[in-house]
C-alpha cells in the first residue's frame, strides 16, 4: 500500500467514526426518561396554598382592624384588610429582589422598601423597578376564620 492510499483509508475511517458518534449523540431518543437511582424518591408535588387563620388569635390580630396587615413568612404571603374591610392577599416577596412588602392602607397598595416598587391590591406592578406582578390569592371570611387559597 502506498503512503497516499494509507492516509486516504485512515482518514475515511476516522471520519466515519466521528459521523457515527455524532449521529448517536444528536439523535432523539424514544426511550423513557431515566428513573431516579434506587433509594431516592422524586420530589413531592407542590401543594396549592390553602389555609385558614383565626383573625382574633395571635399573631393575626392586626387583621382585626381595617388597614391592618400580616405577613405569613411560612407561605410568603401578605394578607391585608383594606380600609373598606376587604381582605386581600398576595405574595409577600417583591418580584424585583425578594424584599418583604408592606401594606400601605391609606394608598391601598403594597410597598417595597427595597427600591420603592409599588403593587396594586391585585398584585399588579404600579411602579418599578419590579417588572413582574405578585401572585394573588383568594380570601373568604367566615366568622373570624379567614381562608387564604389559590
Ligand atoms: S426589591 Fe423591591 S423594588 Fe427592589
Amino acid at each position: 500500500m502506498e503512503r497516499k492510499d494509507f492516509i486516504e483509508q485512515v482518514g475515511l475511517s476516522a471520519a466515519s467514526i466521528l459521523i457515527f458518534g455524532c449521529m448517536q449523540g444528536c439523535s432523539k431518543s424514544d426511550s423513557p426518561a431515566p428513573k431516579p437511582p434506587t433509594g431516592t424518591t422524586n420530589p413531592p408535588p407542590v401543594k396549592a396554598i390553602d389555609f385558614t387563620i383565626n383573625i382574633t388569635n395571635n399573631p393575626y390580630t392586626s387583621l382585626n382592624a381595617a388597614g391592618g396587615f400580616y405577613v405569613d413568612k411560612t407561605n410568603n404571603i401578605i394578607i391585608a384588610r383594606t380600609l373598606t374591610n376587604e381582605f386581600i392577599a398576595v405574595s409577600s416577596l417583591c418580584t424585583h429582589q425578594q424584599v418583604t412588602l408592606d401594606y400601605q392602607a391609606n394608598n391601598n397598595r403594597f410597598y417595597c422598601s427595597g427600591h420603592g416598587s409599588l403593587f396594586s391590591t391585585t398584585g399588579a406592578v404600579l411602579t418599578g423597578p419590579a417588572a413582574t406582578a405578585l401572585k394573588q390569592y383568594k380570601t373568604t371570611l367566615t366568622g373570624n376564620n379567614l381562608r387564604i387559597f389559590e
